[in-house]
């Protein structure tokens, strides 16, 4: 049986990985190891608890103990674990440095030490920085533009530098925006799904005309299991859904889609060193076989069903946690005080 470490997979998209790779390969068994931050929830991964098919470990990726315990017997590993707010790296990047580069270190290390089979390591398309016109391919030079893409860059290379000058079959993939059921609600996409939900006001960055290409976050997943068996060791896949949007009209979209009138919407100071656009050349996974299959407006249509359905997973984290308390008022408190000019 394959045993896999999937890391940080008590998050948005580890866990929806999780759960996919666990509900279609009864021949492996996953083993988690996850910090439990803010950004964590055991809840996410609910299919797989009991099984004996799944062990979690509580631990951080930066600390050498925990991953040698976790990765034990493993012959994959995938490295979610990320600090991945960029607000949050903008007031602080400390933990993104101690996360999203040390941590991947100990894991390479680790990897190294007892020689597995396939080390994914999730990168992310902010490595490239913005680009204007036009899409960013694998070999385009990376230009991260804030403290968090900047420190995802590191882990990028390093996760690289492994497999140039160790060998260990490294595998670094970047991917667009992801949305989708189980998306923390400090991110865009929760987090005006769950304001409008409430008619609380809709904190517009900016002009609003910053472009971000939407991926599903199964078609994510998707794209990550056929990596397992597909993707060569020393090479670095884009992962993009192809769905160009403003964040005008995307929220315009979760408006109509609640039933929600345009007042909601607050056109706030912007994110300082703003990415305008990201956009993905897919071509080189998509020869190997794999393209995504969510259509944009079903995709954004069946989340915001899930947030609806789903109060019982927000509603603690956004009306109870007090850490998102805290960072909902030290983050918007002064920028919704003060609204900008509406786009
Ligand atoms: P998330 O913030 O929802 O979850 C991160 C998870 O990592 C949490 O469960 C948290 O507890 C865990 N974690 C954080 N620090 C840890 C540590 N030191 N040790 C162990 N666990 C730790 O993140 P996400 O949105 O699911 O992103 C997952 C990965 O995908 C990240 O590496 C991110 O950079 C990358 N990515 C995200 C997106 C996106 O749109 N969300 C797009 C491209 C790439
Ligand atoms: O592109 C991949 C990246 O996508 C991942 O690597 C990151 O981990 C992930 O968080 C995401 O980063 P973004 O900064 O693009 O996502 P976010 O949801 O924070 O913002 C999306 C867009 O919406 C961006 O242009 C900023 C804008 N925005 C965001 C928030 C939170 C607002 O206008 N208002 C907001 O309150």
């Amino acid at each position: 049986m394959k045993k896999v470490l999937v890391t940080g997979a008590a998050g948005f998209i580890g866990s929806c990985f999780a759960r996919r790779l666990f509900r279609e390969r009864d021949d492996v068994s996953i083993v988690v190891l996850d910090k439990l931050t803010y950004a964590g929830n055991l809840a996410n991964l609910e299919p797989l608890a009991g099984s004996p098919r799944y062990r979690f470990v509580k631990g951080d990726i930066a600390d050498p103990e925990a991953v040698r315990d976790a990765m034990e017997g493993c012959d994959t590993v995938l490295n979610f674990a990320a600090e991945t707010h960029v607000d949050r790296s903008l007031q602080g990047a400390a933990h993104f440095l101690d996360t999203d580069i040390k941590g991947v270190f100990v894991l390479l290390e680790e990897a190294r030490r007892i020689g597995v089979e396939k080390f994914i390591q999730i990168s992310t398309d902010e490595v490239y920085g913005q680009i204007l016109e036009g899409e960013f391919k694998e070999t385009d030079p990376l230009n991260p533009r804030n403290p968090y893409s900047a420190a995802k860059c590191g882990g990028d290379r390093l996760a690289y530098s492994y497999w140039a000058s160790y060998g260990v079959p490294v595998i670094v993939t970047r991917a667009s925006n992801n949305y989708g059921p189980y998306h923390y609600p400090e991110k865009v996409i929760p987090l005006f799904i769950t304001n409008a939900i409430d008619d609380l006001p809709l904190p517009l960055y900016g002009d609003g005309r910053n472009v971000r290409d939407w991926l599903h976050v199964e078609d994510h997943a998707a794209g990550l299991i056929f990596l397992l068996e597909h993707g060569k060791a020393g090479e670095t896949y884009n992962i993009g859904g192809g769905n160009e949007v403003m964040n005008v009209d995307l929220t315009r979209r979760i408006l109509e889609l609640l039933g929600k009138p345009e007042t909601l919407i607050r056109p706030v100071a912007d994110r300082p060193g703003h990415d305008r656009r990201y956009a993905l050349n897919t071509d080189k996974l998509k020869a190997l076989g794999w393209a995504p299959t969510v259509a944009f407006d079903k995709g954004l249509e069946d989340t915001v069903k899930w947030f609806v359905e789903h109060e019982s997973w927000w509603r603690p984290i956004k009306e109870r946690d007090p850490e998102f308390k805290a960072w909902y008022a030290k983050n918007y408190a002064e920028r919704l005080a003060a609204p900008q000019t509406p786009a």
